[in-house]
């Protein structure tokens, strides 16, 4: 089924690199993926297969969620919106701050892009800590519409993102 065949196709395209960005990381690359024409179209594809009729908008969050949530969005025949981090958006702006492991960071959105009540479907390539996907979460709410799903590549169980997001559909295609 769809399910089984993105797991496959992102387990099969991506590339481990070790110690980035910091030694004892493994760091999980989608630029092969990306990069490989007919994997990338039938990522997309499927991703289509998974959503159609379901939403109403995708949301993809700067800047690897917007790498898939464009092609996304167009084919399902339905509007993008953009997620964007902290001050490249020209305002009226809403923002939600989040904890960073140092520091922290911003996430904003413009809420006269959000159709009231339009189904979003937010995507991103990577949940870790859920601070990113919570803050859109929020956002998307904030601005009057529902956020269907949270839909990710891939999800680190270790650094426990699920247990932010309570009550939200996370659609992780591969775990780790
Ligand atoms: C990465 C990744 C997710 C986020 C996940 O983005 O693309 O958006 O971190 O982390 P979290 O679950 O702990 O919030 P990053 O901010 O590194 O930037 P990029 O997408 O611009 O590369
Ligand atoms: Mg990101």
């Amino acid at each position: 089924n769809t399910d089984q065949e993105l797991a496959k196709l992102i387990t099969e395209k991506l590339r481990e690199i070790p110690d980035f960005p910091e030694p004892g990381v493994l760091f999980r690359d989608i630029t092969p993926l990306l990069a490989n024409g007919p994997a990338f179209a039938e990522l997309i594809q499927l991703l289509a297969d998974k959503y159609r009729g379901k939403v109403d908008a995708v949301a993809g969050l700067e800047s690897r969620g917007f790498i898939l949530a464009a092609p996304l969005a167009i084919s399902l025949g339905v509007g993008m919106l953009t997620v964007r981090k902290g001050g490249k958006l020209p305002g009226p702006v809403i923002g939600v701050d989040y904890e960073l492991e140092y520091g922290t960071a911003r996430m904003e959105l413009r809420p006269d892009s959000v159709k009231k009540d339009d189904r979003v479907l937010i995507i991103d390539d990577v949940l870790a800590t859920g601070g990113t996907a919570n803050a859109a979460m929020q956002l998307i709410e904030e601005a009057g519409a529902k956020p269907v799903a949270i839909c990710v590549l891939m999800e680190l169980l270790d650094l426990g993102g699920r247990a932010k997001l309570p009550d939200t559909q996370i659609d992780a295609l591969v775990s780790f």
